[in-house]
């Protein structure tokens, strides 16, 4: 693992990039932007990528993703809690990537990762993580569930708030731009919740499709969220 931290150093190994990250889990802030810098070195060492992204090099690409997203991409729960991508719909994956890429999304660790991908590997890993199901991670407070479901499935009428059902489908696995929300991570549904409008769609002048999910964060209260996070969680 001490290829890590030597910055520059020609052939640094993925892996251990990620692996490092992992074990990262449960120490303090500073140490993730070590480990960002180390990622973007590692990354100079992949800045090309087959145009057709062959089988092999799809195989590498998912198990370095796998490092920090989880076995089959179930999400992983450290320091940061790290989103499953299991099931999640090929477009919206898509977009984030691009997202992370252009600064719309701020996430320094994803851009890293993510602005040496091709387009062909972009598209190559969504429709893999698509058809990986493994079962939720689990962990949501149970004696949320009932009222997240209420939530999700009509809303919240009185603070004008639509039900997630509408968009979202009713059983939390989106569609095309709209994710799936089956089965993520509880920790990292409340904390997307929370941040939405410090880290998505950044980019004033260049609105994207997260300003449609803006005003429903911004609507709903911290007990609201976590109830919600905590119901779709539980969704195979
Ligand atoms: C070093 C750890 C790390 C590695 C390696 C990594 N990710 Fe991530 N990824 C993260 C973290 C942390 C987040 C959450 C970012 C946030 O909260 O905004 C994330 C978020 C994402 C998201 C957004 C998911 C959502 O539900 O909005 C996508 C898509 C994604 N990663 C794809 C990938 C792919 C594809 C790979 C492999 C090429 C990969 N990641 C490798 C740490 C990592
Ligand atoms: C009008 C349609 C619409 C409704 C209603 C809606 N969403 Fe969304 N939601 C979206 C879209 C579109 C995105 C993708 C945003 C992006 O690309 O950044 C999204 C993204 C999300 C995400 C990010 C998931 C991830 O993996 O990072 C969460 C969490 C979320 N919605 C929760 C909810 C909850 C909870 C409700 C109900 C209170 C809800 N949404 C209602 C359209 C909707």
């Amino acid at each position: 693992m001490s290829a890590v931290w030597s910055d520059s150093a020609p052939g640094v190994d993925e892996r251990d990039a990620g692996a490092a990250v992992k074990a990262v889990a449960s120490t303090p802030a500073w140490f993730g932007a070590i480990v960002a810098a180390a990622l973007s070195a590692a990354g100079l060492t992949h800045s090309t990528e087959a145009a057709a992204a062959p089988k092999t090099s799809v195989d590498a690409k998912i198990g370095y993703c796998e490092d920090c997203h989880g076995p089959a991409g179930q999400g992983y729960y450290g320091y940061f809690p790290i989103p499953r991508l299991a099931g999640q719909q090929t477009q919206y994956i898509k977009n984030q990537l691009q997202a992370f890429i252009e600064h719309r999304r701020t996430n320094n660790i994803m851009f890293n990762v993510a602005h040496v991908l091709s387009p062909a590997m972009i598209s190559a890993l969504a429709e893999r993580f698509r058809s990986f199901n493994p079962p939720p991670f689990g962990g949501a407070p149970r004696a949320f569930v009932a009222t997240g479901k209420e939530i999700f499935q009509d809303g919240l009428p009185d603070a004008n708030i639509a039900a997630c059902a509408a968009c979202h489908g009713p059983e939390a696995y989106g569609h095309d731009q709209i994710p799936r929300l089956a089965g993520q991570l509880y920790p990292y549904l409340v904390r997307a919740l929370n941040n939405w409008g410090a880290e998505r769609g950044q980019h004033t002048a260049q609105p994207d499709t997260s300003a449609t999910m803006l005003p429903i964060a911004h609507s709903l209260n911290k007990r609201q969220m976590e109830a919600v996070a905590a119901y779709v969680s539980t969704l195979k």
